[in-house]
């Protein structure tokens, strides 16, 4: 592991100075997995994410004038802009860069140019939120750079308008939170109404984490995820007319959601429904951690992914064949989709003894199914957003 932070930081920093001739400053942000909880971030409910060993690096300097020079090492493309443009250009991997710019522009925080090389190793499109890093390795650097004084909260909060306003997806914090707040061997419960979190230690002995890799990104992913987010809001119109007090569907409950069954309308309860239980899942699930339950924990994955397919619906074909193929492995605990839908990973908890053949056994049937490869990522959980220093 220390090999894969080193190899990446070393081809990041050495283009930079083979680039740009002068020496960086280096930051790392990692992407993320997300146990349970699941489309409750922007219902102002509760996740479980933690992040990973796979991360993004940013090598950066400041300038003197107000040029921006972005190269994207494992492209190997560059695209520069000054401060005064920040205009959509043609390569879409610049958005996030400039994202971050137009949101530090928008809230009267002023930062000079600068000249950046930045890459990493976190899959392009495979739900670990390779743009949460990126957004939040720039914000957090150009904080460090140009003493803006954010705190990590704020960073996050930046990081995620600029992905909500530039970019255009209406994304939850879960993604920025989990890559900012990470911390090693530990999962993040985050209460996403009040912000308050707490650390629970996931240490991965008998039991593994592994991310299964469908290859595929709907192209749906951030229409319907949009859809998503205005359906919420269509429930939470309704329950207001009864219950005032309901802001979002975190203060709606199950039950509640069963007596307004009727006027909510099939497709609004289904979303409804789905969402008020995940939410009470989530809860519970932290607790089967802490009595060390991982087996009951693993059950609860199972019923997230259930309710992502047939009641959220945001999987797709290539998801719950992977996860259906779990179902009868006893060494399996849980799976389940993670993060937005429509392609991605499945997150399965396994038992480690088994770990290579249910890799292998998965690779082939997902050969077989869909003549594609599954990459297979074992999880490590390492620190959030920071500094790299070097000796
Ligand atoms: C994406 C979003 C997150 C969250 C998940 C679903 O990853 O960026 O904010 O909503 O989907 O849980």
């Amino acid at each position: 592991m220390e090999n894969t932070v080193c190899s990446n930081a070393d081809r990041v920093s050495n283009k930079f100075i083979e680039l740009f001739g002068e020496t960086p400053r280096l930051f790392r942000s990692p992407g993320r997995i997300n146990l349970i909880g699941e489309h409750t971030d922007y219902n102002q409910g509760f996740v479980l994410p933690a992040s990973l060993d796979k991360a993004v690096f940013f090598a950066i300097t400041p300038r003197k004038d107000n040029r921006v020079i972005l190269h994207a090492v494992d492209l190997d493309e560059t695209y520069e802009f000054t401060l005064d443009d920040l205009s959509k250009p043609e390569q879409t991997w610049a958005y996030y860069q400039l994202a971050v710019v137009d949101q530090l522009h928008k809230n009267g925080y002023s930062i000079g140019g600068f000249q950046t090389a930045f890459g990493g190793d976190i899959p392009l499109g495979a739900g670990m939120s390779s743009s949460a890093a990126l957004e939040c390795c720039l914000m957090f650097a150009l904080n460090e750079l140009f003493g803006l004084g954010l705190d990590r909260m704020e960073i996050v909060k930046l990081a995620q308008k600029s992905e909500n306003q530039y970019v255009g997806v209406q994304s939850g914090i879960m993604d920025q939170f989990a890559s900012v707040f990470g911390k090693e061997e530990s999962v993040i419960r985050l209460d996403c109404r009040s912000l308050d979190y707490e650390y629970f230690p996931f240490p991965m002995n008998e039991y593994l984490l592994v991310l299964c890799d469908t290859n595929v990104k709907h192209s749906l992913a951030s229409s319907e995820y949009n859809t998503r987010r205005k359906e919420c809001e269509a429930g939470v119109a309704i329950f207001q007319k009864y219950h005032p007090d309901v802001q979002s569907l975190r203060d709606a409950t199950p039950a509640m959601v069963e007596q307004h069954r009727e006027e909510l309308g099939d497709v609004i309860y289904r979303r409804c429904k789905y969402v008020t239980e995940e939410i009470v899942r989530v809860q519970e699930a932290c607790e089967l951690l802490l009595q060390g339950d991982l087996a009951s924990f693993g059950a609860k994955m199972y019923e997230t992914h259930d309710g992502l397919q047939h009641e959220y619906e945001v999987s797709c074909e290539e998801l719950d064949f992977l996860v259906d193929q779990t179902r009868s492995n006893p060494e399996v605990l849980g799976a389940r989709m993670m993060g937005g839908g429509f392609g991605g990973c499945t997150i399965n908890l396994i038992k480690n003894t088994a770990i290579e053949a249910f890799e292998q056994q998965m690779k082939e049937a997902y050969q077989q199914a869909f003549s594609r490869d599954l990459p297979c990522y074992r999880v490590r959980i390492m620190d959030g957003t920071g500094e790299v220093h070097r000796i």
